[in-house]
């Protein structure tokens, strides 16, 4: 299974490196095939001397260093030894306004660096409702290398994300059993009001391979009580 937590615009600095020394030390106790990922803000990178943790970014612009006002480069990642960035999530999709095609330039250029690429798809409400499901999520998995070895992709509904009201089990089963059928082997994850509350349900659902946690994540003991349910 693969735990990852999406603080968003919240945790400080000093709040993540609590947070993450909690967490790694909760984390030696877990299975060895867990797989645990934490996603602060930039400005709390940190080299943090983890064991199991594995901390990576939000987003970040696709070139080493240079000119572009506000973003951060590649060579600012390697100086905290990051290899895990979050590409494509609803909020810089619909709300930045980021589009497919700087999307699948970010994926090239983090692919050259092998990254792990948690990539996020999801529909709105408008598209569950009355739309063409596959054709919408197929059209953010455009030109995107399903092949690449270090992909997970994270299927996040954008009205389930930040409601408290996850999607129902046998929304998620057909989406990933439709997902299954177009990303291959891709490892899966569900995100979108993940709680520790009813997360067995969820893990044990077929083609889900982990959780994407915002809100639930951002106090440690919740995190690591979505971890450890998940596998009683
Ligand atoms: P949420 O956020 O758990 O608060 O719904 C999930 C996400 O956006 O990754």
């Amino acid at each position: 299974m693969i735990f990852a937590a999406n603080f968003k615009t919240n945790h400080t600095r000093s709040s993540t490196a609590s947070y993450l020394q909690q967490l790694d030390s909760f984390m030696q106790f877990q299975p060895e095939e867990s797989r645990c990922m934490v996603f602060p803000p930039l400005t709390a990178l940190d080299s943090f001397g983890l064991k199991r943790v594995e901390v990576g970014v939000q987003n970040a612009y696709p070139m080493q260093k240079g000119s572009m006002t506000g973003e951060v480069g590649s060579e600012q990642l390697e100086e905290f030894g990051v290899g895990s960035i979050i590409l494509g999530h609803s909020e810089r999709r619909h709300k930045l306004g980021e589009t497919q095609e700087l999307i699948a330039q970010k994926y090239e250029y983090f692919k050259e660096r092998e990254f792990t690429i948690v990539y996020c798809i999801g529909e709105p409400l408008e598209v569950r409702k009355s739309g063409d499901l596959k054709e919408y999520l197929g059209s953010q998995l455009e030109n995107i290398d399903l092949a690449y070895e270090r992909l997970i992709i994270a299927y996040e509904p954008v009205w389930a994300i930040g409601t408290g009201e996850s999607a129902d089990r046998e929304t998620i089963a057909q989406t990933h059993d439709m997902l299954r059928q177009m990303v291959g082997s891709v490892p899966l994850l569900y995100g979108g009001s993940v709680k520790p509350d009813g997360i067995q349900e969820i893990t044990g659902i077929e083609n889900v391979e982990g959780v994407l946690v915002g809100s639930a994540s951002l106090d440690v003991k919740s995190f690591e009580a979505i971890i450890s349910n998940a596998q009683a």
